[in-house]
């Protein structure tokens, strides 16, 4: 079974005066252990989509299933809390955690604390191959690509197979970009997970499994 489905995805964003449908009749499957790219120019309602997949909102028609129940029916907050990691292009750690706290803060809504969680923060830092030097650090004193791996370790520190990720290296320039990458891509062929990727860096096309484009609203595979 896919971990993640859309059937029949629409959304609009309703205005006072009139409706936007930003994404029409949208149907595909995601599944684990690949790396999926979605790509699209600005304003064509990646984020949007990727909204939805997260949990931010439900479609104003059609479905996102999550291992087969749709978001829909599912209690939202949870659903953002234990299924769905996102990844943001502007990183968007806690800057007033140290780097530890930040990638063990999943766990502790799940009420894993201390040494357990301690343990956790250190082999998720060697995972996306930082120093564990870094984890007394604030997010401020990580460069970019640095934070943008903390990040990284913060999703997996979720007990899910579902990473989202916007615009992962919106922010960084062309090596830390292929480095964050790369390790996105790891985690679907090694670790088994599945990684949706949105973009509008058409470099990343050639690395990944699958690609969909996003266009006038529609879905179509590339
Ligand atoms: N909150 C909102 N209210 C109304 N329109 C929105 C809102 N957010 C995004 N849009 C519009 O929806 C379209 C798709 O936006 P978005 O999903 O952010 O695209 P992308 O991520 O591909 O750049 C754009 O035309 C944008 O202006
Ligand atoms: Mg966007």
């Amino acid at each position: 079974m896919s971990i993640l489905e859309l059937k029949n995805v629409c959304y609009s964003y309703s205005g006072k005066h009139q409706n936007v449908q930003v994404l029409k009749n949208i149907s595909c499957c995601f599944e684990k252990g690949k790396v999926y790219a979605i790509v699209g120019k600005s304003g064509s309602g990646k984020s949007t989509m990727l909204s939805l997949m997260a949990g931010l909102d439900i479609p104003t028609s059609g479905q996102v299933l999550y291992e087969g129940t749709p978001t829909s029916k599912m209690d939202l907050d949870r659903y953002r809390r234990e299924c769905a990691a996102v990844i943001y292009q502007s990183f968007r750690l806690f800057p007033l955690l140290t780097i530890s706290e930040n990638i063990t803060y999943p766990m502790e809504l799940r009420g894993f604390r201390g040494e357990q969680a301690r343990e956790k923060a250190r082999e998720l830092v060697r995972k996306v191959a930082l120093p564990e030097s870094v984890l007394d650090r604030f997010p401020n004193m990580l460069s970019g690509g640095e934070q943008q791996r903390v990040a990284i370790a913060r999703a997996l520190s979720m007990d899910s197979k579902l990473i989202l990720a916007d615009e992962p290296t919106g922010n960084l320039d062309e090596e830390n970009s292929k480095n964050i990458i790369d390790i996105l891509i790891n985690l679907a062929r090694q670790d088994n997970y599945c990684v949706i990727i949105v973009t509008h860096d058409l470099s990343v096309i050639p690395r990944m499994d699958v690609v969909f484009r996003l266009s006038g609203g529609e879905l179509k595979p590339v």
